[in-house]
C-alpha cells in the first residue's frame, strides 16, 4: 500500500518535471495522551504511523519554483524571493512558511520542484499539516545540504505554521513526526525536547482510531485562544509556563481569573500529570490504569478545556459502553477529527462493524475506522 503510494508520487513527478525527484516519508502521528500540554512547555505521548505524506523534490533551472499537489491536482508556481501568503486555510501557506523560514536562517535556496500526496485526511487530527511542513524542510535539507539538524528543522516547521499558517502550535506534531521510532511512542518532555522511547505492545489490546469526519469551523482561533488563555495564566503566576504549576499554585490566583479560564489551566496541570501517570502504567503493563488515564483526559478535554464535539463525545460514550475497551478520548486540537481507542484485538471486529452502524444512524455521515502501526519518523525513501 505505502510502495504504491510512494510509486504514484514518483511518477506524477516524472510526467510533470521529466526529472527523477529524491523521495520523502513524513509521517502522520497518533498521541497516546497528552493533549494541549506541548505548548505549555509540558508533556505528550505520541507516535509516528504509517500514514503521512510523500514528497518528491529536486532543484530546478526554471525561473520560478512549482509545487504540485497531487491530490487536489493543483499546481503553485511561486518566486522564492516574493513570497505571499494566500487565503487562510491554503496549502500553499504551509509551502510559503517552510521556504520563508529557512530564508530567514540565511540559507541558500534556488528553485526547486516540489510534488506532494497525502493518505491521512485533512482534518482527522493526525497532524497531516506537520507531515507536509517536514517533508519540505527535510527535502529542502536534502537537496540545497542545508546542513540543517533534524530540531533545527522541526522548529522551522513549527514556526512556519506560526507565522504563515496563523495556528500558534506546539512542538508534538513536528517532533513525532520527525522523530518517530518504529513500534514506540514517544514520552517527550516539550521543554527540553528531549524524548524517551516506549516500545508499545500492548498484547491482546491494540489501538484503534475512529474519525469522526468532521472538522467544525473555528478550530483554529479556538486553539489559539485557548493558547493565550494559558499564557494569561502563567504570567499571572510569574512562571514561565504552566508545566510549572501545581494546583495548589493555580489556587492561589482562583479568584483574579474567571472560572473558565481556571478549569482550563487546572486541565493542562492534571493533564500533564496523567501523561507521566500513563507512562509509568505502560512501563508496568498495566493497561486497566493506562485506559482510565485515556478516559479522564478525555473528561477533561470535553468539560475544561471544551475542545471535544458532540460527534467525538458520542464516539467515547459509546466505547464506554463496551467492556473490552479499556479507554478512549478525542486526540489532537479537538473540535472533529478521530478518538483513540485501547480495545481488546479479539473485539475489535464487532465494535468496528457497530460503531459505524450507530454514527451514521445519528449523524448521517459515515466515520471511518483506522488501525495504526507505529512507525519511523521523516525520511529519504525510494
Ligand atoms: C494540535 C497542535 C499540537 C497540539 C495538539 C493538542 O495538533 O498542532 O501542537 O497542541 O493540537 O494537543
Amino acid at each position: 500500500m505505502k510502495s504504491s503510494f510512494i510509486n504514484t508520487i514518483k511518477e506524477g513527478f516524472i510526467a510533470k518535471f521529466k526529472s527523477e525527484p529524491v523521495l520523502i516519508f513524513s509521517p502522520g502521528r497518533i498521541n497516546i495522551i497528552g493533549e494541549h500540554t506541548d505548548y505549555n512547555d509540558g508533556f505528550v505521548f505520541p507516535a509516528a504511523v504509517d500514514k503521512g505524506i510523500v514528497a518528491g523534490i529536486q532543484k530546478s533551472s526554471a525561473k520560478a519554483s512549482t509545487a504540485y499537489a497531487m491530490d487536489k491536482d493543483e499546481v503553485f508556481e511561486f518566486s522564492i524571493h516574493d513570497l505571499k501568503t494566500l487565503a487562510n486555510g491554503s496549502w500553499q501557506n504551509y509551502i510559503i512558511g517552510v521556504v520563508a523560514e529557512i530564508l530567514k536562517k540565511n540559507k541558500k535556496l534556488g528553485n526547486f520542484n516540489f510534488t506532494f500526496g497525502g493518505n491521512i485526511p485533512s482534518g482527522a487530527g493526525m497532524s497531516s499539516s506537520a507531515a507536509l511542513e517536514n517533508s519540505l524542510v527535510f527535502g529542502l535539507n536534502e537537496v540545497f545540504n542545508l546542513a540543517f539538524t533534524k530540531q533545527e528543522m522541526i522548529l522551522i516547521s513549527q514556526r512556519a505554521e506560526h507565522n504563515y499558517v496563523g495556528v500558534k502550535c506546539g512542538i508534538m506534531d513536528q517532533y513525532a513526526s520527525m522523530f518517530g521510532i518504529e513500534n514506540n511512542a514517544l514520552l517527550l518532555d516539550c521543554r527540553s525536547l528531549e524524548a524517551k522511547a516506549f516500545k508499545i505492545d500492548f498484547k491482546n489490546y491494540e489501538l484503534l482510531l475512529i474519525n469522526t469526519n468532521v472538522k467544525h469551523s473555528l478550530s483554529d482561533s479556538a486553539f489559539n485562544d485557548r493558547r493565550l488563555v494559558c499564557e494569561n495564566v502563567a504570567n499571572l503566576l510569574h512562571i514561565k509556563a504552566l508545566r510549572d504549576a501545581t494546583t495548589s499554585d493555580l489556587k492561589t490566583i482562583k479568584h483574579k481569573i474567571s472560572l473558565e479560564d481556571y478549569q482550563k489551566a487546572l486541565f493542562v496541570i492534571q493533564e500533564n500529570n496523567r501523561v507521566l501517570l500513563a507512562s509509568k502504567a505502560i512501563a508496568a503493563g498495566e493497561l486497566g490504569t493506562l485506559g482510565a488515564l485515556i478516559y479522564a483526559s478525555h473528561e477533561g478535554l470535553k468539560h475544561q478545556y471544551k475542545v471535544s464535539c458532540d460527534e467525538l463525545d458520542f464516539l467515547v460514550d459509546q466505547a464506554k459502553l463496551n467492556p473490552h475497551i479499556l479507554g478512549a478520548r478525542m486526540m489532537g486540537g479537538g473540535f472533529g477529527g478521530c478518538t483513540i481507542n485501547l480495545i481488546e484485538r479479539s473485539a475489535s471486529k464487532v465494535f468496528k462493524t457497530k460503531i459505524a452502524k450507530l454514527y451514521q444512524h445519528k449523524f448521517h455521515t459515515p466515520c471511518s475506522i483506522y488501525a495504526v502501526t507505529l512507525s519511523n519518523g521523516t525520511h529519504v525513501t525510494n
